[in-house]
């Protein structure tokens, strides 16, 4: 199974940017933490991160037929990008939402978004630890996919005897 993390426009600047908000933490700690996770789940992942809505939309749909979970964190575009959401929409992978602080407490334009209804969950005001969270959500997921898979593999088995 593969995961694909795909972080928004200024979380390149993690460690600097509003500590008081996002922490000390840099993503690549972040990524390094996740890496782990992933290592000890027999798991593979890959990291994204962009300024540019088109680019995350590229790397949305560039994950069809090759990746089987995504976990982002569309950053500020999350308030306003329709692009993003149909893009998940699309390629109909399971997707986890994070957001490192409560958006629902701060500005009334943060509590827009956009991405939720098109994700299988989201994960909000954890700070960086969320990440973590999505990881085991996603594991979770995949056991639940595993599941199914198997379950319908019995069915057939067992029309076919
Ligand atoms: C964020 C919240 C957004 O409102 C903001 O624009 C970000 C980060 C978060 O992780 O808390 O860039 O997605």
């Amino acid at each position: 199974m593969k995961i694909m993390v795909i972080q928004g426009p200024n979380l390149n600047m993690l460690g600097v940017r509003e500590q008081q908000i996002y922490g000390p933490m840099k993503l690549e700690q972040i990524h390094a933490q996740m890496k782990d996770v992933a290592n000890q789940n027999s798991t593979e992942i890959e990291f994204f991160q962009s300024n540019f809505e088109g680019e995350i939309v590229d790397k949305i749909q560039e994950c069809y037929g090759e990746i089987d979970g995504i976990v982002i964190n569309p950053a500020a575009y999350t308030h306003t990008s329709i692009a993003i959401r149909d893009a998940i929409a699309a390629v109909g992978i399971p997707t986890i939402e994070v957001h490192i602080s409560n958006i629902h407490r701060r500005e009334e334009f943060r509590r827009q978004n956009m991405i939720a209804p098109v994700c299988a969950s989201s994960i909000i005001g954890f700070g960086p630890f969320g990440y973590h969270l999505a990881m085991i959500g996603m594991l979770q997921i995949f056991n639940e996919m595993r599941a199914i898979k198997e379950q319908q593999a019995a069915q057939m088995q067992s029309a076919q005897n």
